[in-house]
C-alpha cells in the first residue's frame, strides 16, 4: 500500500534543529534530548492537562499566591510600569498581574509565534485599553525591547518555575540576560518551586492518571512521526526521579528491554535499564532562590509562599552594583 502522502510530507517538514538534537542526543552518553521538543501540538495540550492534575500543585499554588499578593504588588511596583512576560505561552496567569499593577503596556515574549498571536488577541479582547506588543523571540538571549516602552519602568514576569527547568549555570545566564533586557531599576516577579518531601515531588511528575507519562512518551511519538522513527513505544516507560544531590526532579524515558530502532535511517540501540534524559525541574529553598537571584544580578525585595510552603514567588530589583563589602 502507498504511504499516505502526509506522512512523507511530515517527515520532510521536520525542524532541522529537532533532527539534529535527537540524533546528537541519542549518540551522547548519558542520552539526553532537550525539553523544548516536548511542545508540539499534542505535547502542548498534554502540558495544559498536567497543570490541572491533582498531584501537580505548582500551577494552582502559584496562582493562589499571585491572587493574594495583588494589593502588595501594586504598592511595590512603580505605577505605569510595562509588564514584560518571558515565555508567555497561553498567558493564563497574566490577568492576575495586570489586575494587580495596571501596566501601561504588556509585552509577551515567546518563541512560538502562533501561540503568541493567539494569546495576545485573547488578552487584548479582555483588556481593550491595554497596549499589547507581542514579541516573537528566544528570551534566553538579551533582547532589545520595543522602543515604545523604553522610557517606562519595567516589571519582568517569569512564572511557572520555568527557571527550574534550566541547570543553575544556565539559570544565572538567563537572569543576567533578563537584567540586560529590562535594564537598571527594573523589577522581576518570578516563581520558583520549593524543595519538599521527595514523594510529593515525584508524584507531581508521575501522576496516577498517566498524563505526565503520556507527555514524556509523546517525545518518542514525535520522533516516529516527524523523523521517520521506528521507536517501539511499548519498550519504554516514563520515570520521574528525585536527584537529591542536585535538588531536582529528573524525567527520563527508560528502556524496559534491549531495544533497537532507527531514526531517519540511522540505527540506535539502547540496553535494558538505560534511559534518555528529557527534563530537569530544579527546586529552590528560599535561601537558594535568593542566592540564585543575586548571582543573576537581581536583589530580592519581597517573597511570598502558600500556607504549606510548597511554592515561592519572589520580587527582585536590578539595582546598581555596589562595590564590596
Ligand atoms: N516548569 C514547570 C515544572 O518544572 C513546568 C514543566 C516544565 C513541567 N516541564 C515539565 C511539568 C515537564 C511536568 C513535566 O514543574
Amino acid at each position: 500500500m502507498l504511504k499516505p502522502e502526509i506522512e512523507d510530507g511530515q517527515a520532510s517538514l521536520a525542524d532541522p534543529q529537532f533532527r539534529a538534537d535527537v540524533l546528537a542526543g541519542l549518540e551522547r552518553r548519558p542520552r539526553a534530548i532537550p525539553a523544548r521538543w516536548f511542545y508540539d501540538h499534542r505535547g502542548s495540550q498534554l502540558f495544559e492537562q498536567i497543570t490541572e492534575l491533582p498531584e501537580y500543585y505548582p500551577t494552582r499554588t502559584e496562582t493562589a499566591i499571585l491572587q493574594r499578593i495583588a494589593p502588595e504588588l501594586a504598592r511595590l511596583v512603580p505605577a505605569d510600569a510595562a509588564l514584560v512576560e518571558f515565555g508567555s505561552g497561553s498567558s493564563t496567569k497574566t490577568p492576575l498581574v495586570i489586575d494587580a499593577m495596571k501596566p501601561s503596556a504588556y509585552v509577551p515574549i515567546d518563541i512560538s509565534g502562533d501561540f503568541l498571536r493567539e494569546s495576545s488577541r485573547a488578552l487584548s479582547a479582555a483588556y481593550p485599553d491595554l497596549f499589547v506588543l507581542p514579541f516573537e523571540a528566544d528570551f534566553t538571549r538579551a533582547l532589545t525591547l520595543p522602543k515604545t516602552i523604553a522610557a517606562a519602568p519595567k516589571l519582568g514576569f517569569f512564572p511557572g518555575s520555568t527557571i527550574g527547568n534550566l541547570i543553575p549555570h544556565a539559570a544565572v545566564d538567563l537572569l543576567r540576560a533578563m537584567r540586560g533586557s529590562l535594564g537598571l531599576g527594573a523589577h522581576l516577579l518570578i516563581g520558583m518551586d520549593r524543595i519538599k518531601d521527595a514523594d510529593v515531588l515525584t508524584r507531581a511528575y508521575d501522576d496516577a492518571a498517566g498524563v505526565t507519562a503520556a507527555f514524556n512518551m509523546n517525545l518518542l511519538g514525535r520522533i516516529n512521526r516527524e523523523l521517520d522513527g521506528t521507536v517501539p513505544l511499548d519498550s519504554f516507560a516514563h520515570r520521574a526521579r528525585w536527584n537529591d544531590d542536585r535538588a531536582r526532579i529528573e524525567m527520563h524515558l527508560e528502556a524496559l528491554r534491549d531495544v533497537a530502532f532507527e531514526v531517519e535511517g540511522r540505527p540506535f540501540a539502547i540496553e535494558a535499564g538505560a534511559t534518555i534524559h528529557t527534563e530537569n525541574s530544579h527546586k529552590y529553598g528560599p535561601r537558594d532562590a535568593r542566592i540564585l537571584l543575586r548571582a543573576g544580578g537581581w536583589t530580592p525585595v519581597a517573597e511570598w509562599t502558600d500556607p504549606d510552603g510548597l511554592f515561592g514567588v519572589y520580587l527582585a530589583e536590578a539595582q546598581a552594583e555596589r562595590p564590596a563589602p
